[in-house]
């Protein structure tokens, strides 16, 4: 695809931040993976100081697995059907991310809406990325329905994670016009594209705060 196109970053932030000892953070995805295989080239290439503790997944069949298997990342697969119920299900989940001792929790195409007792157990330290200009567009076809809608722009939303499904505080958007010769592939490509590049830069971001904000407090 043509790699070149007009968008908008904010806020204008180009460089990720050093942490020093890297910053641990636990991916949670369902999908492809192709935002966690970003990460994963960033911290190969010694380009971003984050350390990829583990990779949780709902998914056996999720591309996601394959890219942790092949990059040595190791990975838990917590499928909620095999769990008694939601709350069993969330508590593996808070249980390995306790167990990997990790600072920050990326949501990389997670597509279970969490409860605000799992939301709330990790406050300020859970983030997702969104295809969306959010508030516009929430829940798992925000591409399909802005294009449906009509809209002329679209993008993505890095934010933190509130109880209320795609809510919180935002870190980094990115926006893109949507002409009448795109379709939900050609935007679906461009939004990647953009979400490879607002993900580090908002993880950066949270990891700043989260590693600031603690600073003398314990
Ligand atoms: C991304 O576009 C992400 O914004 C979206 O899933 C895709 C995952 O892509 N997330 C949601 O829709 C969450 N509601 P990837 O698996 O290639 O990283």
């Amino acid at each position: 695809m043509n790699k070149s196109f007009n968008y908008l970053i904010s806020p204008e932030i180009s460089k990720l931040r050093h942490f020093s000892p890297k910053l641990r953070i636990a991916i949670l995805a369902s999908g492809d993976g192709s935002n966690f295989q970003e990460l994963i080239d960033l911290s190969n290439s010694n380009k971003f100081d984050i350390d990829i503790r583990i990779l949780i997944t709902n998914n056996s069949n999720a591309g996601c697995l394959l890219r942790a298997k092949k990059s040595n990342i190791p990975y838990k697969i917590i499928n909620n059907s095999n769990y008694k119920n939601k709350e069993d299900f969330e508590d593996e989940i808070m249980r390995i991310i306790i167990e990997y001792d990790t600072e920050l929790i990326v949501m990389a195409g997670w597509m279970k809406i969490m409860s605000s007792n799992f939301v709330n157990s990790f406050r300020n330290k859970i983030i997702n990325i969104h295809p969306s200009l959010l508030p516009s567009f929430k829940g798992n076809n925000a591409i399909k329905e802005a294009i449906a809608n009509g809209s002329k722009i679209t993008g993505c939303s890095v934010h933190f994670v509130e109880p209320e499904v795609d809510s919180g505080s935002l870190i980094m958007q990115a926006a893109l016009s949507i002409s009448n010769k795109e379709n939900i592939e050609s935007i679906t490509n461009k939004i990647h594209l953009l979400e490879h590049k607002i993900l580090p830069l908002s993880i950066s971001q949270a990891g700043y705060l989260i590693r600031t904000s603690f600073k003398g407090n314990d």
